[in-house]
């Protein structure tokens, strides 16, 4: 198994107290344990990704073929070529609203939003600082902050509330050491959206107490019903104290291109640039030319993949809710659902890892257990994928309940 693995290599190789302080992405572990059944021809329903499953657009992909053919394949600037880090701040004020308008020298071009948040983290997190994480939370923000040295101090968001994230809770969570405050909306995995209003009262908590608020908006543009795509960036009163990470990965479908940004004051965009060169340089070159053409071509594409994830997330919710013993709240935004399925566990069943691996095992479906989240008794299931996926894996997950109360 390879936590046993691990500790021999920790004490073999001697890994560094800085490394053994993190660990494996459990979304990754779930995807590779999935592949295994595949490897051998198992039809397994994945509802484990966090990407879309829709191909890049045409234009962006022509964008990077024309770029390989100009021979556009050297070193650019560190933070990107100029066009695109103007281009990010347009699109951010075109389509988040973000006023006044960011400046080329408040944007640093980032190999995925993950990077960008971590390059941020590793700026401004050090050894006893605290930052404040909501929880559930996306699996990787704990341990970019351990990885920078500071604390992971989790605030609980409640399903009666749809999961969002309340100023009142993240003012009571701040102390003398708190650093940062990170708020992800729409959020992976329940996808909440916090109100607008309640994201200015978060902000204006974070600039009383002398707080950065570091805003993830990788599925900004996948909201539904009234919620629309919001950034804090839009607010008026300044914007001290406050870092954007964005994404093209699920917007344009460009998970493996790996683009992505951070927009926050110059010093910041300066210290993350002075990092960036000392570590990765430049975001891929032939990369940062198709997402110029994303930022600054038609977002059509956009929309139509918006409006197939809402079909699935109606059909999704519906099905799950269906489910004796499973309760769902609806997901404003990204492309995931977020069942509780802790009425069935049992001492056969005893946590929602269990569930997620027996599930994998008997019916060959592939979800995320909500432990990898900071959420025990959930599991998280992915919509990018088909319809005719959905289908097949809700009549699967329906079995595996009915037959699990069954053997009760
Ligand atoms: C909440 C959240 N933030 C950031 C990312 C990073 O995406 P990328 O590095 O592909 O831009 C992800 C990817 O799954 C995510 O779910």
């Amino acid at each position: 198994m390879e936590p046993a693995t691990s500790v021999k290599a920790e004490e073999l190789f001697q890994l560094t107290e800085r490394v053994n302080r993190i660990s494996v992405s459990p979304t990754m572990a779930v995807l590779q344990e999935a592949e295994k059944y595949k490897a051998r021809g198992v039809d397994v329903v994945d509802f484990g990704p966090g990407e879309p499953d829709f191909p890049t657009p045409e234009h962006i992909k022509r964008a990077a073929i024309k770029a390989l053919e100009e021979n556009r394949t050297k070193y650019t600037a560190t933070p990107g070529i100029a066009p695109l880090r103007q281009a990010i701040c347009d699109w951010h004020a075109a389509n988040l609203g973000s006023s006044p308008v960011f400046q080329p020298a408040e944007c640093i071009v980032t190999a995925g939003g993950k990077h960008a948040i971590f390059n941020a983290a590793c700026a401004l997190v050090g050894p006893g600082d605290e930052v404040i994480i909501p929880a559930p939370y996306w699996v990787s923000y704990p341990d970019i902050v351990k990885y920078a040295g500071g604390k992971p101090v989790f605030v609980a968001t409640q399903p009666d509330d749809d999961f969002r994230l309340r100023a009142a809770a993240v003012e009571k969570a701040i102390t003398s050491r708190t650093r940062m405050v990170i708020a992800n909306s729409p959020c992976n995995p329940t996808g909440a959206v916090i109100p607008p209003d309640e994201f200015a009262k978060i902000f204006d908590v974070c600039r009383r107490h002398g707080v950065w608020l570091l805003s993830d908006e990788c599925y900004s543009h996948f909201t539904y019903g009234n919620a629309k795509p919001f950034s804090v960036a839009s607010l008026p009163g300044g914007r001290d104290r406050l870092m954007i990470a964005g994404s093209f990965s699920k917007t344009f479908a460009m998970t493996g291109w790996r683009m992505g940004y951070l927009l926050a004051p110059q010093p910041i965009i300066a210290a993350v640039t002075k990092l960036q060169s000392q570590s990765t340089s430049n975001a891929t070159s032939i990369a940062q030319y198709a997402a110029l053409e994303a930022a600054k071509g038609p977002m059509d594409s956009v929309g139509a993949m918006l409006a197939e994830y809402g079909r699935r997330r109606e059909r999704i919710l519906n099905g799950l809710r269906a489910i004796p013993g499973v309760t769902c709240t609806a997901p404003a935004g990204a492309f995931y659902v977020f069942p509780n399925i802790s009425a069935h566990l049992n001492a056969n069943m005893p946590t929602d890892t269990a569930v997620a691996k027996q599930l994998l095992e008997r019916e060959h479906v592939a979800v995320v257990p909500g432990e990898a989240f900071g959420a025990p008794g959930y599991l998280r299931i992915s919509y990018a994928t088909s319809l005719e996926r959905i289908e097949e894996g809700l009549r699967r997950i329906e079995r595996f309940f009915t037959q699990s109360a069954g053997r009760q």
